[in-house]
């Protein structure tokens, strides 16, 4: 960016004092058969050799099962996908956030969930996850600053979290809020956005199977710069609505007011779907720049929704996108 429950049961929900360590939750949670068992798992572990030997690796996610929403593209290296970032919190440049993340400490975590549900409180980041199969969706991540990297996302899906808390016919958005904490994410130190970080989505979109709480990547817990240890991936928007380090979900009447749209709101709108006809007002969405290709490397062209058109344009039906940027 440029700035110029069905059901959880009450036994189910672990008071805040009593944290699992997450470690130990992962290897439990396998013993037990609470997470899905997995055959084998995910089957692309496109250069985990790399990984496992670079400084910035994160423990593996067992029982990760693939998804058939995924791209075919290959994935960016983990090299590039967590040290090419945006994440203002810790600094405006793309390497500013692992290089800044080490006074970061996501675990214990917890989410407050709040608004029109029948079911508010917080709970823990494991109770939040146990219930819920880990998947792999290798999906594009079209940033709106007209670059786009491709990312093998280890989450679960945002709808059936979201079921658990019994959304009231009131609950027509959801709002996302990150952690506030100067003292952890040095960035808040300084007034670039109106801290904390807020996304939304309509009540629909957070319900569409292509949205994901992402808890790893590579099969491997995430990386405190890609959002540890839950965030959001809405894959046919803009990045900047895949907020990170997620610690609150507000159920809404009204429409969330997002940050970006906050700091600038002729040039970022609440929708920010993926749209190659509509420009942003200082450069053009028609193209976007492959990262990891080099500097020099041919842009491609975007594809309207970042190719899942199929699966999201009913979403918009009767919406004028031109002013419903
Ligand atoms: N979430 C928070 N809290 N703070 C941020 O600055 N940046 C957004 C999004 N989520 C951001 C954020 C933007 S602009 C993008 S492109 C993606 O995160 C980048 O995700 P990645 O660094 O994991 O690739």
């Amino acid at each position: 960016m440029v700035k110029k429950t069905s059901s959880i049961k009450s036994s189910e929900i672990t008071p805040e004092s009593v944290y699992f360590n997450r470690r130990k939750f992962v290897q439990a949670a396998i013993a037990g058969g609470t997470l899905m068992a997995a055959g084998s798992a995910c089957s692309r572990k496109i250069a985990m050799a790399d990984v496992s030997s670079d400084a910035n690796s994160t423990p593996d996610l067992k029982g990760v099962v693939p998804s058939s929403f995924s791209t075919d593209a290959a994935p960016n290296s983990w090299q590039d996908i967590t040290t090419y970032n945006n994440f203002y919190e810790f600094g405006l440049g793309k390497d500013d956030p692992v290089n800044n993340v080490g006074s970061f400490n996501p675990e214990p975590w917890s989410v407050e969930v709040s608004g029109e549900a029948e079911l508010i409180g917080k709970f823990a980041f494991e109770d939040i996850l146990k219930p819920h199969a880990l998947e792999e969706r290798i999906y594009r991540l079209r940033c709106v600053e007209a670059w786009s990297m491709v990312i093998p996302w280890v989450g679960i899906s945002l709808g059936d979290v979201l079921k658990r808390f019994k959304p009231t016919s009131k609950a027509r958005y959801v709002e996302f809020k990150t952690l506030e904490d100067p003292k952890q994410m040095p960035g808040q130190r300084r007034a670039v956005l109106d801290w904390p970080y807020v996304e939304g989505l309509t009540i629909a979109e957070a319900m569409n199977p292509l949205a994901i709480l992402a808890v790893g990547l590579y099969g491997k817990e995430l990386p405190k710069q890609n959002g540890a240890p839950l965030r959001l991936v809405v894959p046919w928007k803009y990045g900047f609505k895949s907020i990170k380090s997620i610690v609150s979900i507000r159920f809404t009447e009204k429409k969330p007011r997002n940050t970006w749209f906050v700091s600038a709101p002729r040039e970022y709108g609440f929708y920010a779907n993926v749209n190659p006809e509509v420009d942003h007002p200082r450069w053009s969405q028609a193209k976007e720049r492959p990262i990891g290709q080099g500097l020099f490397a041919k842009k491609i062209p975007t594809q309207m929704f970042n190719g899942y058109a199929e699966e999201v344009a009913s979403l918009y039906d009767g919406l004028n996108l031109r002013k419903n940027f």
